[in-house]
């Protein structure tokens, strides 16, 4: 898809659709639609059709709402989209709006769109951060994964072919143009994490997942290595070893850098989990949604989406992936309930259920990442069950030793449209994974076991500044929304290249 700014009088505009935004007013006394200032342009030209329609409550302005008109040779563009803002008007309403009037669009067979959604007017860093949201709603909203559909895959008219950014003033054009490119490199990597997590589990295997991670790398300058079953062997990573013994699969650690910052400066580690297929094992799942758990690699899509990212953004700071990956399958030569295993910083887990195996692979990893020195060290899991009923799928749950790191993820998520919330990691969570035979036990009760889970990390990361997403509400949805189709959301993509921003120097 091509992407470009325009710069052309609007009435005199040619493109299929222009999509302009219109907010509702909020306040208490206050009723009805207030159009943006390039909505009122197009309202003139109109001869008052846009104002009409609010005036008689057609349209309310919430969020996402829709009004195609066509506008019959008025103007030069075929059709006038208003799109709703909602009540509060941020970069994220934004996001949304511009996602489903994409979406909208391509379903009805628009080919060349034009997109004139700023709000706020001609500010520098307002128009940028607008436009970058613009650009990356829809390209997000556009993303459909229809690879294994042959009918789709042979027609070509359901795509868009031209996607316009309307700028008022062409003095701007450069910042535009940077806006323009952040937002489609931001959506871009959500969308290559969204594709790994789509993929059916007999093509993304722990192999392909490291396939797909090299290429990307090389196409994008990143260094890569990535460690076979002899050399986790080699690095006594028991926890990996244990959870891949029962799959034909073998298990693979992906390890990736991004080089911006410092020669000595070890930085930053992104840690993904990466269950390309989560049976539970011996203690298998029932069968009910035993397909989502394709989806159990949805930390390691993050890690390699938000490193494509990094690549592409260049902030200055050095960032290294780290993604243990294999199957958690039941079978002959399955690890069981009550065995023990050793993780490779010497310390020994007992085994209660086979399917709390996320935890095994990231305490190899984690062990690694201290080892290695990297600070601070972030990980990102589908975890717990539990954190789906404590938080559904709109919010991640954030743990971490560290207040400060714990505030820069959740502000960097406020910038990329995503929420993250924080619980807590009191020392009387820990006690109920003392075990008698063993350093620790691998599950607590069934209260509170997100929190348990990440108690269990910590053991692991010693006194290094860590925080732990878990993702497993946030990386799937199992039913669509007006700006996404089922299925993977790209979740924390742009929260982690924002963050390596922050942390930048
Ligand atoms: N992969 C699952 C967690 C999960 C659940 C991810 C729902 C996405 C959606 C994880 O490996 C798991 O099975 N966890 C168990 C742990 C329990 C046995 C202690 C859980 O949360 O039920
Ligand atoms: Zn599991
Ligand atoms: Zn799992």
């Amino acid at each position: 898809m091509n992407i470009h700014v325009t710069t052309q009088a609007i009435q005199g505009l040619q493109t299929d659709a222009l999509v302009v935004a219109a907010a509702r007013k909020a306040g208490k006394d206050e009723q009805g639609v207030q159009l943006s200032a390039l909505a009122t342009t197009i309202d003139g030209a109109l001869e008052g059709l846009l104002s009409e329609i609010c005036t008689s409550g057609e349209f309310k302005g919430g969020l996402g709402e829709l009004l195609t008109l066509h506008t019959m040779g008025r103007i030069a563009a075929k059709r006038v989209i208003l799109i709703g803002l909602g009540s509060k008007v941020t970069t994220q309403s934004l996001r949304r709006a511009s996602a489903v009037a994409a979406r909208h669009l391509q379903n009805t067979g628009a080919q060349h769109i034009t997109l004139a959604l700023q709000w706020s007017g001609t500010q520098e860093q307002a128009r940028s951060s607008e436009v970058q949201a613009e650009v990356e709603g829809a390209l997000l909203g556009l993303y459909t994964f229809r690879m294994y559909k042959q009918s789709e895959n042979t027609s070509t008219d359901k795509t868009i072919a031209q996607l316009g950014v309307f700028l008022e003033d062409a003095t701007a054009q450069t910042i535009v143009e940077q806006a323009i490119e952040q937002g489609r490199v931001l959506a871009e990597a959500t969308n290559f994490a969204r594709n790994l997590v789509n993929e059916p589990p007999n093509v993304l295997t722990p192999t392909e997942l490291a396939n797909r991670a090299v290429g990307m790398a090389q196409r994008f300058g990143l260094e890569y290595e990535v460690f076979d079953k002899a050399k986790i062997t080699e690095l006594k990573m028991g926890g990996i070893l244990g959870v891949a013994q029962g799959s034909a699969e073998p298990p693979q650690f992906i390890v990736l850098r991004y080089r911006g910052g410092q020669e000595t400066d070890k930085g930053l580690a992104l840690v993904g989990k990466g269950i390309t297929f989560d049976t539970g094992g011996i203690s298998i799942k029932p069968a009910a949604g035993m397909d989502e758990m394709k989806g159990d690699m949805g930390g390691a899509a993050a890690v390699l989406g938000a490193m494509q990212a990094i690549a592409a953004l260049k902030p200055r700071i050095n960032v290294t992936a780290l993604v243990p990956t294999c199957e958690n399958m039941p079978s002959g030569t399955a690890y069981r309930p009550g065995d023990i295993l050793r993780i490779s910083n010497g310390k020994t887990i007992e085994i209660v259920n086979t399917d709390a195996e996320g935890r095994l692979i990231l305490a190899d990893a984690l062990s690694y990442a201290v080892k290695e020195g990297f600070s601070p060290i972030v990980d990102l899991a589908t975890l717990t069950g539990a954190i789906v009923i404590a938080l559904g799928n709109i919010t991640t749950g954030v743990f971490s030793n560290d207040e400060q790191l714990t505030n820069e993820i959740i502000a960097a998520g406020q910038i990329a449209g995503e929420k993250f919330w924080a619980l807590p990691m009191d020392e009387e969570y820990g006690e109920s994974i003392k075990s008698d035979i063993a350093d620790i036990k691998q599950t607590g009760s069934r209260a509170g076991s997100s929190i348990t889970a990440a108690k269990i990390l910590e053991h692991f990361v010693g006194d290094t500044k860590w925080a732990h997403l878990d993702i497993a509400g946030t990386s799937y949805l199992d039913s669509k929304k007006p700006y996404q189709e089922k299925g993977a959301t790209g979740v924390a993509v742009r929260t982690l290249a924002e963050l390596a921003r922050k942390l930048a120097v």
